[in-house]
């Protein structure tokens, strides 16, 4: 009797984490900084809402490594002719929230709250910058594959939006760890059984 329970305990336990690990980094609301398209105003002051530029970009954003370590640090550069004006963060692909942090504004940038503080990365001012580059640490636990998305303005009407670096891989440790223990308490179930 006692070890059937140990059995069943043992059994919804490594259900439970099993459920843990698939959930494990998914699932993220919608906040703000979704589209991170530029807002101007005219000459009267009414926002006026400029198309991005449709031609290949003369902008592309390259991730320093090709993984991440949970809470370690990766460098992104914004690569290509002079520009003014940025939004950069770091997302899950598919996914519109920014993950991670940023530290270490360059001079003209800063960091900025979306969704929350410092997950991204804009200009200070309309000073002239060229390929900079960015420090973001990743989240702790990981959340696996992330890229870094940008919309970069070369002056005030010419912009691109939905620029994307390739996607590094992380966070994966903490989820083969997640079944190893599901994998162990499993094994324990069925020598219990035996
Ligand atoms: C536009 O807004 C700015 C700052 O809010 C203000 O200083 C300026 O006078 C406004 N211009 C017009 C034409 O209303
Ligand atoms: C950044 O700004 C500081 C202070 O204005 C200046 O001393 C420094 O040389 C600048 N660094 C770069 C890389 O331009
Ligand atoms: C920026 O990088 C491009 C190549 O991607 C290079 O042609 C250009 O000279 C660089 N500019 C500076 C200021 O380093």
């Amino acid at each position: 009797m006692a070890a059937l329970q140990v059995v069943g305990t043992a059994f919804f336990l490594a259900v439970g984490l099993f459920v843990g690990c698939e959930g494990f980094g998914s699932g993220a609301p919608a906040g703000a900084c979704t589209t991170i398209q530029p807002g101007h105003v005219d000459a009267t002051n009414n926002s006026v809402s400029l198309s991005a530029q449709t031609s290949t970009s003369p902008y592309s954003i390259q991730a320093g490594a090709t993984s991440y370590q949970a809470g370690g640090t990766v460098t992104v550069q914004i690569m290509g002719p002079v520009f003014r004006g940025f939004l950069l963060q770091a997302r899950r692909p598919g996914m519109t929230t920014p993950v991670g942090t940023f530290s270490n504004a360059p001079n003209n940038t800063k960091t900025t709250t979306c969704t929350t503080a410092d997950s991204s990365m804009t200009h200070d001012n309309t000073e002239a910058k060229e390929n900079i580059t960015l420090t973001w640490t990743a989240p702790s636990p990981g959340v696996g594959n992330v890229q870094f998305v940008a919309t970069v303005a070369q002056d005030h009407d010419t912009y691109w939006m939905n620029l994307a670096s390739a996607e590094i891989a992380g966070g994966v440790a903490i989820k083969a760890t997640c079944y190893v223990i599901v994998f162990s308490l499993i094994s324990t179930a069925y020598s219990m059984l035996a």
